[in-house]
């Protein structure tokens, strides 16, 4: 049965593809790096579904209504009211987006010697821990791991691994562990609730404070609603509820399930850690009622993560993203499966062997969907997470995936059959794409600005 976008199109904004000599160009210029491509030159951006969803006539309407009184504004209040209805915690710390949350909590939490498990870190949550000195350990279940295991909940966590740890090291070097919703770097697969809850009793044993990266919190319970046992009776809103219950504390960066352009926040139950936190806020961010954020974003917001527990438009988001993974299948492209609830992953490591990590297949792909039909996706391999060991070997990411990833409420299929096509036609052709090397790059997340060039 068919799930149809429980909206319609209002306003449309047009985009158009250079001609392929120009692409060609704007590639050299680029550094190869698709961030450094200027948004008006990619004809189907799937670089990331952050902050770049459509807003509903609703919160639009919403932006008019925004109280930018610097403290204690209107929409401060409906914000808040909001979050503390989806998540049952008093303390909701507003931020500019959800790296500045992850900032503040790791300044609280992460030092030299410190450990902080997740299933998998995303790439600012790592790069916090690793600021601060600690260290950022995955511990996905190894099902996981491997882009054709069939596992209906792939970002589930370790139990084994994870007591393992909280057993040899203890509250004092594990002082949090972190859980991601649904595992962005793992694939964008979803946690079952059994497994937050288990790791949550865990946590609780231990001492050790439980977090979610919630980001898209609302695909993962209407995952746990279509495949864990249980959930099928039960509304969106009450299986968030039940995620949320087993927490102690939660990020999130709401570009993603807040359906915003820009937003975050951190939430925590505990009302002195609240305070702690809250000294960090007003020092990096802004006055704890606005944050980061305009009194119009955080109205725009309250809508939005209403809007994101309607169950017909979550049927419609994960349904979209599944055909387009059908139809990446149907022209023998070999994705990650099953398809996560914001993107699918082409696995780039089985499309192009002959490239190996150290010249970066999966960001050769990527530059490809762009030369060959002006896509954007996200290269999530080694030139993301690759590093030289202290002998100056190389040791690569465990996956060379490439991300497509979907903005919410914004192409239609007929987009994302356009890019299976293109994506269909690179594959059909893999000796064609050639490996890259580094030129220049950065200290950190280096994959955002570094310049490439071909490898010889
Ligand atoms: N955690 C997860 C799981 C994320 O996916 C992101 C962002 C963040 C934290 C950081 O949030 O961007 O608001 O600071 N992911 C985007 C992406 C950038 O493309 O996957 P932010």
């Amino acid at each position: 049965m068919a799930f149809p976008e429980p909206y319609r199109v209002k306003m449309v904004e047009s985009i158009s593809r250079p001609r392929r000599d120009v692409r060609e160009r704007i590639l050299e210029e680029a550094g190869f790096n698709v961030f450094l491509i200027p948004a008006k030159d990619v004809f189907v951006d799937l670089l990331t579904d952050s902050g770049t969803g459509a807003m509903s006539d609703r919160q639009w309407s919403a932006l008019l209504q925004g109280d930018e009184s610097y403290a204690q504004a209107k929409s401060w209040f409906r914000f808040r009211d909001v979050l503390q209805r989806i998540t049952g915690m008093d303390h909701v710390l507003p931020t500019h987006q959800g790296r500045a949350a992850e900032n503040i909590l790791f300044s609280e939490f992460s030092r030299e010697g410190r450990v902080i498990p997740s299933n998998n870190h995303f790439d600012t949550t790592r790069a916090n821990v690793e600021y601060y000195g600690g260290e950022a350990l995955d511990l996905v279940i190894p099902e996981g791991r491997d882009p054709r295991a069939d596992h209906p909940f792939k970002g589930n966590i370790d139990l084994g691994r994870l007591e393992d740890l909280l057993r040899t090291r203890g509250r004092e070097d594990v002082p949090l562990c972190m859980c991601t919703v649904t595992n962005n770097s793992g694939g964008g697969q979803l946690v079952s609730l059994d497994n937050i809850r288990k790791t949550s009793a865990l946590c609780r044993e231990y001492g050790v404070p439980f977090f979610l990266d919630a980001c898209r919190f609302a695909e993962n319970a209407y995952f746990i609603k279509r495949r864990e046992e249980g959930y099928a009776d039960k509304e969106i809103v009450q299986i968030v509820y039940e995620m949320f219950a087993c927490a102690d504390g939660a990020t999130m960066s709401a570009k993603k399930d807040g359906l915003g352009n820009i937003g975050g926040f951190l939430a925590v139950r505990d009302g002195d850690l609240a305070g702690r936190l809250r000294n960090h806020l007003i020092l990096q961010e802004g006055f704890p009622t606005y944050g980061g954020l305009a009194g119009r974003d955080l109205e725009a917001l309250a809508r939005g993560f209403e809007e994101v527990l309607e169950e017909s438009y979550l049927a419609a988001r994960i349904g979209q993203v599944y055909r387009f993974g059908e139809a990446l299948k149907a022209r023998s492209v070999p994705i990650l499966e099953p398809t996560g609830g914001h993107a699918v992953y082409i696995d780039a490591r089985a499309i192009l062997p002959h490239i190996p990590p150290e010249a970066f297949p999966a960001h050769s792909f990527t530059v490809a969907l762009y030369r060959e039909g002006a896509v954007r996706g996200v290269e999530i391999g080694s030139l993301m997470f690759g590093k030289r060991a202290e002998d100056g070997s190389f040791v690569p990411s465990a996956l060379e995936l490439v991300r497509l990833a979907v903005p919410r409420r914004v192409y239609t299929d007929n987009h994302l059959e356009y890019v299976a096509e293109v994506a269909g036609a690179i594959t059909a052709a893999p000796d064609r794409c050639g490996g890259f090397r580094i030129v220049e790059e950065p200290p950190f997340l280096r994959h955002f600005t570094a310049k490439l060039a071909p490898a010889e």
